[in-house]
């Protein structure tokens, strides 16, 4: 099984996940608040990136998705802080000089506290303060990365933070998810607008998570997992279809209505089912445009399913190029253990472990394995 010569190959992290040391946003003071596991110093991989891209590097990678802080950036609004401008351009510059092309989102789940205490996404607003600074980002830093994403996982956002009330802003209220959703998508198509007119020749888009909806043979579950899948798949999707160059699609789930087989699990708990990816991959061909994994990876505190989980997906992966589906790219979720939000650094996802006593990095058998994998663009 050979993949595409020029496939990008690498692993992603988000900035509050491990950067450390980040207070003025709403994570953080939900944490101070003890509604969250507190975050701290995190890896430290605001102070140690170029240790921790010579990792990546010396693991074959070719590419690194990561995400800028805009708590970091705009600390208070419309003020913007230079110094955290001029601290990502040496972290983009160091990933290019080390051969690993940049993935960047711009807002990866944690909100500036001076826009959480506006409403955040609820605030009527919303679309204009984020274009804004997503505007601002690009006309500093546009030149630094040739692939941008505006925003990572709309819906999980916006359902766990206000359908399970389980994330900033911890609300439980149905029309609030559907207000603050709409509001995602305007948000997104005018950050589109205001990035392509300083670089037409940017590649953005948003990294996704779809699910792969299945059921049984009962009608009714067919179709309650054929609207499910339409609105969690493709409502958003289809909403900025004209206003995105890429689909960057992170994938974990499954989810069937009606009876069926157990599967194996991670440590969430979540179904270990690689042609899950297989399925979903088909189904975001419809839109046409190239498509970037830009998350897909395993809780395991052991790594004694990584490497077969990771080389299992890639065979599916390659399965959809095969079956005509243009995939440029993987990112394995994470390059290194993390904050893993409300489950605090319990969950373990890396290829790269983290001793958070020492913060000492060791990487783990199965990057190994993933390395041979690009190494030899086979499985
Ligand atoms: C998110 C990451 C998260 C990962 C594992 C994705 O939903 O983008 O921030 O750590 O899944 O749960």
């Amino acid at each position: 099984m050979l993949f595409p010569k020029g496939f990008l190959w690498g692993a992603a992290s988000a900035s509050y996940q491990v950067e450390g040391g980040i207070e003025n946003n709403d994570w953080a003071q939900a944490a101070r608040e003890g509604k969250v596991p507190v975050c701290g110093k995190a890896t430290d991989h605001y102070n140690r990136y170029e240790a921790d891209f010579d990792i990546a590097k010396s693991l074959g990678h070719n590419a690194h998705r990561l995400s800028i802080e805009w708590s970091r950036i705009e600390p208070e609004e419309s003020r913007f802080n230079e110094d955290e401008i001029e601290h990502y351009r040496k972290v983009l510059r160091s990933l290019r000089s080390r051969g690993l092309e940049p993935f960047v989102t711009l807002w990866h789940f944690t909100l500036p506290l001076w826009f959480s205490n506006k409403g955040g996404f609820q605030n009527p607003n919303a679309p204009e303060i984020f274009a804004r600074y997503c505007e601002y980002v690009i006309s500093k830093l546009g030149n630094e990365a040739n692939f941008w994403m505006t925003i990572n996982e709309p819906l999980v956002w916006a359902s766990i933070g206000y359908v399970a009330g389980k994330w900033p802003p911890f609300k439980k209220n149905i029309f609030s998810f559907h207000f603050v959703t709409n509001k995602l998508i305007n948000a997104h198509k005018l950050a589109y607008h205001k990035i392509k007119k300083i670089n037409p020749n940017l590649s953005v888009g948003i990294a996704k998570h779809n699910i792969f909806f299945d059921s049984d043979y009962w009608p009714w579950n067919i179709v309650i997992s054929k609207t499910v899948c339409w609105y969690w798949n493709h409502r958003f999707l289809s909403a900025i279809d004209n206003h995105q160059d890429f689909i960057g699609f992170n994938f974990y789930n499954h989810r069937r209505f009606g009876n069926g087989p157990d599967y194996p699990k991670t440590e969430m708990g979540w179904d270990i089912l690689p042609e899950g990816i297989f399925y979903v991959l088909q189904e975001l061909q419809r839109y046409n445009k190239p498509i970037y994994i830009t998350e897909n990876g395993i809780a395991d505190s052991t790594d004694t399913k990584r490497a077969d989980f990771i080389s299992n997906y890639l065979k599916n992966v390659h399965r959809a190029i095969n079956d005509g589906v243009d995939v440029r790219g993987y990112f394995y979720w994470s390059f290194m253990d993390n904050y893993e939000w409300a489950y605090g650094f319990e969950k373990r996802f890396g290829l790269v472990e983290v001793n958070y006593e020492t913060l000492e990095r060791k990487i783990r058998p199965s990057a190994f394995v993933y390395k041979k994998i690009i190494e030899t663009g086979k499985i």
